[in-house]
C-alpha cells in the first residue's frame, strides 16, 4: 500500500545552508523533509568534491524525493523526464569521471623476497637501520596517492618500491653485476597508505644500469592481495627511447608512469599516482 505521505524524519540543521534552501525551497532552519536531506548528501558531495557521478546520482536522489512531497501521491511529467535524462546521463559522467588505470610492467628477475632483504624495510632507502653513513646517489622524494578507478583514495594499502643501487646493482642475490653494492642503500622499502591513499618514500634518483633506462620498480598490495605491479620512468631521459618495456607503454599512458622531480623544494620530489 502506497504512503499518501513520506515517512516523518529527524530535523536536520543543515537546513540552514543557503544552498540547501536553494535546492529544497525550504527555510532556513526548517524541520527537513527527504529533500533537504537528500540535498544535504549532494551540498556534501560536491564540497568533498567526489567524482561527477556521484553528483549525478545525488541528483537524481533530490529529484526523486522531490516528487514525494507531503500531498503528492502522483509523479509529475516533468520529474519523470529528469529522472530518466539523470539516468541516462549516469552511465556517461561514470565513463568520463573514470581514472586510467596505471600501466602494469614486468616485475623483473630482481623483486627481493623476505630472505634477501635488510631488517630495514621501511619508506627511507637512503639509511639502511641506524648506519650513520647514508646511499650514494642524488637522494629524492617520490610520494603520490593509491586511488581506485573512480579516484577515492585507497588507505591501508601496502606500496613497495625496489631499484638499483647507484652502482647499477640490485638488493638480489641473482644480481652478478661485478661492481660493489652500495650497502648503505636499502634496496628495497615499503609504505602503508593513510586515510587519504598518500604513500611518499626518500630514494635516489634511479641510474641506469646495462640494457635498461633508469625505473623505479612498484608494487601495490590491497588487503594483502597484490594489484599492481609496475615500474616508475624519468621525463625525456636518453635511455628511454632504446628501453623495450618503456616502449611497450602506449604513449598516452606514459605519463603515468614518470616521475618529474621538482627541485624547487629542497630533496627533489616527484608526486606519481597509482590507479588501481
Ligand atoms: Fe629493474
Amino acid at each position: 500500500m502506497r504512503p499518501d505521505r513520506p515517512p516523518v524524519l529527524p530535523f536536520v540543521t543543515t537546513t540552514r545552508d543557503p544552498l540547501i534552501q536553494f535546492l529544497t525551497g525550504l527555510p532556513a532552519g526548517a524541520a527537513a523533509d527527504p529533500v533537504a536531506i537528500a540535498a544535504a548528501t549532494f551540498v556534501n558531495r560536491v564540497n568533498s568534491r567526489r567524482p561527477p557521478a556521484n553528483w549525478v546520482r545525488d541528483m537524481i536522489w533530490v529529484t526523486l524525493a522531490k516528487s514525494f512531497k507531503p500531498g503528492d501521491t502522483v509523479m509529475q511529467d516533468s520529474t519523470r523526464r529528469k529522472l530518466l535524462l539523470g539516468l541516462v546521463a549516469l552511465p556517461i559522467t561514470r565513463i568520463a569521471s573514470a581514472s586510467i588505470p596505471t600501466p602494469a610492467a614486468s616485475e623483473g628477475p630482481f623483486y627481493p623476497t623476505g630472505a634477501m632483504r635488510f631488517n630495514d624495510i621501511d619508506n627511507d632507502l637512503v639509511r639502511v637501520g641506524d648506519a650513520v653513513e647514508q646511499a650514494g646517489g642524488e637522494v629524492v622524494r617520490l610520494s603520490g596517492r593509491v586511488l581506485d578507478r573512480v579516484g577515492n583514495p585507497l588507505p591501508a594499502a601496502r606500496v613497495e618500491i625496489w631499484q638499483c643501487d647507484v652502482s647499477g646493482r640490485y638488493l638480489h642475490r641473482g644480481d652478478s653485476g661485478s661492481r660493489p653494492r652500495d650497502r648503505a642503500f636499502q634496496g628495497f622499502g615499503h609504505d602503508l597508505t593513510g586515510a587519504d591513499g598518500r604513500y611518499s618514500f626518500r630514494t635516489i634518483k634511479p641510474v641506469p644500469y646495462a640494457g635498461r633506462t633508469p625505473h623505479i620498480h612498484v608494487k601495490v598490495f590491497i588487503e594483502n592481495r597484490e594489484r599492481l605491479t609496475t615500474q616508475f620512468y624519468l621525463p625525456d631521459h636518453p635511455g628511454n627511447a632504446r628501453d623495450w618495456l618503456y616502449q611497450r607503454i602506449p604513449a598516452a599512458q606514459r605519463e603515468l608512469v614518470t616521475m618529474k622531480f621538482n627541485p624547487a623544494q629542497g630533496e627533489p620530489t616527484a608526486i606519481v599516482d597509482l590507479v588501481v
